[in-house]
């Protein structure tokens, strides 16, 4: 792994700007993350987009078809594309996406992930947090459709999560149109189904595109169907470009949250992440958090290319001298030391819960998932009870609450961890409540109390 990474991003001998992605040096760049209920074809669908647009080899296609033929499956092939491009992801370094990169006419995409588990919800949190837009994938199948919008259905799940941990932009597939005859009625069912539910998350419908598709046939997905007349609008790929560009939040102090880290042969210590807010330049003096460790930027990287700094939304590595792999973890974030980033000892969520099948009351543990970090954290007292629509208080340090409330919740992290208020670092201030492999809670947190550094 170690060679691939010196290989592809860290080689210091390459003449600069010769790997320069023509892409990323254009177009803006946007992150997106697929989600969607378990089997309604989120692999199939982006394979088959990928192909469509020229991103994968078509010979790699071919040798998926022959194996899935053989198996009998022959439509399987799509996923696999997925599937493996997941496999050699998992083998590469994180910000060197390698064939998850698309292009389209206005912008330069990087798919975050290819969700291929039931117990997605996980990486979808962190996935998500990283994420500018999502696709979210319904199937248009008799009975598919209702799991997924369900109260435990992860249609539900993912549209929440997707909107708490701030994907403010987001595009629906209503997939498997072949099932349904490429019935308009089943696909304006499933639509204003879909459209209410994201109305409810707090997405504004008038701007989220639906598109109705299949995967297996291709229809819609970058050509237009003729087995869709009653549809007017965009193509899967042309709703791509309906997305806007997001702000970059350059005037907030710098956070970089860790994703990864590595130690490069020659090179040193390479923490990866995203940039969420601020600017990092090449020569800063930065301050992980928790851990208050300080080290100095030597050089930044970006998609193979060196860069002399790095602004919010950029997926980075940044070799920092003076400090040891070993010191530093995923969930750490960078900041410069005059504005470090904040440890909380203890903060205040309002959250919304999503699930849980008794009553929470003060003293739930349960893990915490904010940014790219994972603690555990106990609800330590449970201040007030909102109406999930107005967020009026309809009580008082009620003595529990339960799925379906909306509550102002004091919590107290386990272990030392990276936070903001909500309405200083957005992007750092919202955080998810899992429990068991659920996702129990979402919310975004209103205040803080600072933990003493040493
Ligand atoms: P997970 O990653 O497990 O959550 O599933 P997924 O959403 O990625 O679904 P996947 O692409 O693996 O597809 C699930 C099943 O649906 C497979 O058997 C696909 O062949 C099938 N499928 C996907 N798209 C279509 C479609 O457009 N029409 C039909 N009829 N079947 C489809
Ligand atoms: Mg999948």
């Amino acid at each position: 792994m170690v060679g691939r990474v010196e290989g592809k991003v860290f080689n210091h001998d390459q003449p600069e700007g010769l790997e320069v992605d023509s892409m990323s040096a254009q177009k803006p760049h946007l992150n997106l993350v697929v989600i969607g209920h378990v089997d309604h074809g989120k692999s199939t669908l982006m394979g088959r987009f990928l192909y469509e647009v020229g991103a994968v080899d078509e010979r790699i296609i071919r040798e998926y078809e022959e194996e899935a033929k053989k198996l009998g499956r022959e439509t399987w092939k799509f996923a696999w594309v997925l599937d493996k491009l997941k496999e050699e992801r998992e083998r590469g370094l994180t910000i060197d996406l390698g064939f998850y990169k698309f292009e389209t006419k206005k912008f330069f995409f990087t798919l975050i992930d290819a969700p291929g588990h039931r117990d997605f919800v996980k990486n979808m949190v962190t996935g998500a947090s990283q994420a500018d837009c999502a696709l979210l994938v319904v199937s248009a199948k008799e009975g598919e459709y209702e799991a997924g919008i369900s109260p435990g259905g992860q249609t539900r799940e993912h549209a929440f999560l997707a909107k708490t941990m701030g994907v403010d932009q987001i595009m629906v597939a209503i997939n498997k149109m072949d099932t349904v005859n490429y019935s308009k009625e089943r696909y304006e069912e499933v639509r204003s189904g879909v459209a209410r539910l994201l109305r409810m998350v707090g997405y504004r419908i008038s701007k989220v595109q639906f598109v109705p598709t299949s995967a297996w046939y291709g229809d819609n997905v970058t050509k237009r169907s003729d087995k869709t007349p009653w549809y007017t609008g965009p193509t899967l790929l042309e709703a791509f470009d309906m997305f806007e560009e997001p702000p970059r939040p350059i005037d907030k102090p710098l956070r970089i949250p860790v994703q990864d880290v590595y130690s490069i042969r020659g090179v040193g210590t390479v923490p990866v992440g995203r940039v969420e807010t601020g600017i990092l330049k090449v020569g800063d003096v930065v301050v992980f958090m928790p851990p208050n460790i300080k080290g100095e930027v030597k050089s930044i990287e970006t998609h193979h290319t060196r860069i002399p700094q790095a602004l919010p939304g950029d997926n980075i590595g940044f070799n920092v001298k003076g400090v040891e792999r070993t010191a530093l973890r995923r969930g750490d974030v960078a900041g410069h030391p005059t504005k470090p980033p904040t440890v909380a000892e203890e903060f205040v969520g309002r959250i919304f819960v999503l699930y849980h099948p008794t009553a929470i009351a003060a003293g739930y543990t349960p893990v915490l998932h904010v940014h790219t970090a994972t603690v555990p954290v106990r609800f330590a007292a449970i201040e007030k009870k909102l109406d999930p629509r107005t967020g009026a208080v309809v009580e008082d340090n009620p003595p529990f609450i339960k799925q379906g409330d909306a509550a102002v919740v004091r919590f107290k992290p386990l272990k030392p961890v990276v936070i903001e208020r909500y309405s200083e670092i957005p992007q750092l201030g919202r955080f998810a409540i899992r429990d068991s492999g659920r996702t129990v809670a979402a919310g975004v947190v209103i205040d803080l109390k600072p933990a003493e550094i040493r």
